[in-house]
């Protein structure tokens, strides 16, 4: 039996005390109303059937409802070209998956609205092609332009950004706001945006490499806290992420080298070809900035972006709020975090990832899952994609300590992702104080003084 609007009384105390035994019900809605069953109800056009179900036990101490709610998100990963060009409907329209939602939305004489936030760097650049795109499309929009650097990357700018979003006014299932820029400027949007009126949709435009083969690809959006990175933030993904590669042009070569650094780590832990690409290729790639040509009619730039995103979707869709803590996406993560908070703003995300990287390379040589030649071919690509590969800051004690951190937080198991050939690589929990001390060692000797 179920309560519904036209339950009895006598119906409701027969329920109250009903025996323990756990009922599983579905929720069925006929009309306006949902109402419980505990048998699954045949399908009927009239009838809507929820994928959510209540599971009820009864005890002398009282009742526990478990509710079961699975929830989906789904969110699109877009190749585009020429995103500010008034012609392309990619900015306003791409997240909309729904061709009758596009057709209403196009049809509706409202003017549109977009709130976008930009980093300052990228407005300087790209502001005005933004602005022009708005104003051909009769847009309504307001762009805020932010330094947002990773010092400045906390939830005061969060809050800063929420005060302007609501000052504009924007529809919360309709107006997504936009972020363009980097993995700094879109984790904090994506924050803003989830905080705002709970969840409301947003867009992410990445215009470092970085961002564009990682930060946008995933759910998470983020900012420090009490001196720690990311330490608050949401498991939220975007309504889309954009990818135009054109933006990279404008980019540092330095700031290119850091993309390459989470761009090797997939190679590394799953895609042999790959890395094969990025030692042949590498130097080519930081010199063309991953602007369209080919190479002996390979067109490198655009396929090591696919198979950097495809590898790295691979390992966040099923894993999205990371219940799983065994990803080998950690890789060059363990260590880092607190490298790059202690050093700051001396090296980038990806050097601090990158070094780690190099780090945990002697680690899997030492424990025998790398040869001599795979530890050098990696090590010397790493050289060729200018990334540093050592740091004096990265002490044993601080690999000790960052370890000991990650117990306490992963389930009191290090969940080490260590490669074990090229392209090839799994999660260890036994890697001793022992192997760390040489590996460190011989990681010192070899790399300090600038190697080779
Ligand atoms: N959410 C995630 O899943 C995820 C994943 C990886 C990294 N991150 C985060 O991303 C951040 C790092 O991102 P980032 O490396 O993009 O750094 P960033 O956002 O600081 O950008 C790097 C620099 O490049 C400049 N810039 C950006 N686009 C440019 C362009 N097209 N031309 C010229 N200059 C440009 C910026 O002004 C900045 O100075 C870190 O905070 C990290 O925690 C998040
Ligand atoms: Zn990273």
């Amino acid at each position: 039996m179920s309560i519904s609007p036209t339950t009895s009384m006598d119906e409701c105390l027969e329920v109250q005390h009903r025996e323990s035994k756990p009922i599983q019900y579905y929720l069925v809605q006929v009309k306006d109303t949902w109402t419980r069953k505990n048998r699954k109800p045949l399908k009927n056009k009239n009838k809507r059937l929820s994928s959510a179900e209540i599971h009820e036990c009864t005890e002398e101490k009282g009742t526990t409802w478990t509710v079961v709610s699975p929830i989906v998100f789904t969110y699109q990963v877009i190749e585009t070209q020429n995103l500010l060009d008034p012609s392309n409907d990619v900015l306003l329209t791409g997240h909309v998956r729904d061709p009758h939602q596009l057709q209403v939305l196009q049809s509706n004489p409202r003017r549109l609205k977009r709130f976008v936030v930009m980093d300052e760097t990228v407005f300087k650049l790209y502001g005005s092609q933004v602005t022009d795109y708005f104003k051909s499309r009769n847009v309504l929009h307001r762009i805020l332009s932010l330094p947002t650097t990773e010092e400045n990357k906390s939830m005061e700018m969060v809050i800063m950004i929420l005060n302007e979003v609501h000052k504009f006014g924007i529809d919360r299932r309709t107006e997504p706001i936009i972020a363009i820029g980097g993995g700094v400027c879109l984790d904090i949007v994506g924050l803003a945006a989830s905080l705002y009126r709970r969840r409301t949709p947003y867009i992410r435009v990445p215009t470092t490499l970085l961002s564009y083969i990682d930060a946008s690809v995933g759910a998470k959006t983020g900012v420090n806290f009490a001196n720690c990175k990311n330490k608050l933030g949401a498991y939220i993904p975007p309504a889309a992420a954009l990818l135009d590669r054109s933006f990279l042009q404008t980019l540092p070569r330095r700031q290119i080298s850091n993309g390459l650094a989470e761009m090797l780590k997939m190679a590394l832990m799953k895609h042999q070809g790959l890395f094969e690409l990025l030692e042949q290729h590498g130097q080519y790639l930081l010199n063309s900035r991953f602007q369209s040509s080919n190479v002996d009619s390979t067109p490198v730039a655009a396929i090591t972006t696919k198979v950097a995103i495809v590898t790295m979707l691979e390992e966040l869709a099923p894993n999205l709020w990371e219940d799983n803590l065994d990803r080998l996406v950690d890789f060059g993560h363990l260590i880092s975090p607190e490298l790059e908070m202690k050093v700051l703003p001396a090296l980038l995300h990806g050097e601090a990832v990158n070094i780690d990287m190099a780090f945990m390379v002697y680690v899997a040589r030492e424990r025998g899952l790398l040869t001599e030649d795979e530890k050098l071919r990696i090590v010397n690509c790493m050289l060729a994609l200018e990334l540093p590969v050592w740091h004096g800051d990265f002490t044993l004690a601080l690999v000790q300590r960052a370890l000991a951190e990650r117990l306490k937080h992963s389930g009191g198991l290090t969940r080490m992702p260590l490669p074990t050939g090229l392209g090839r690589a799994e999660i260890f929990n036994d890697t001793d104080d022992e192997t760390l001390c040489h590996a460190y060692e011989r990681w010192c000797d070899e790399l300090s003084s600038g190697l080779r």
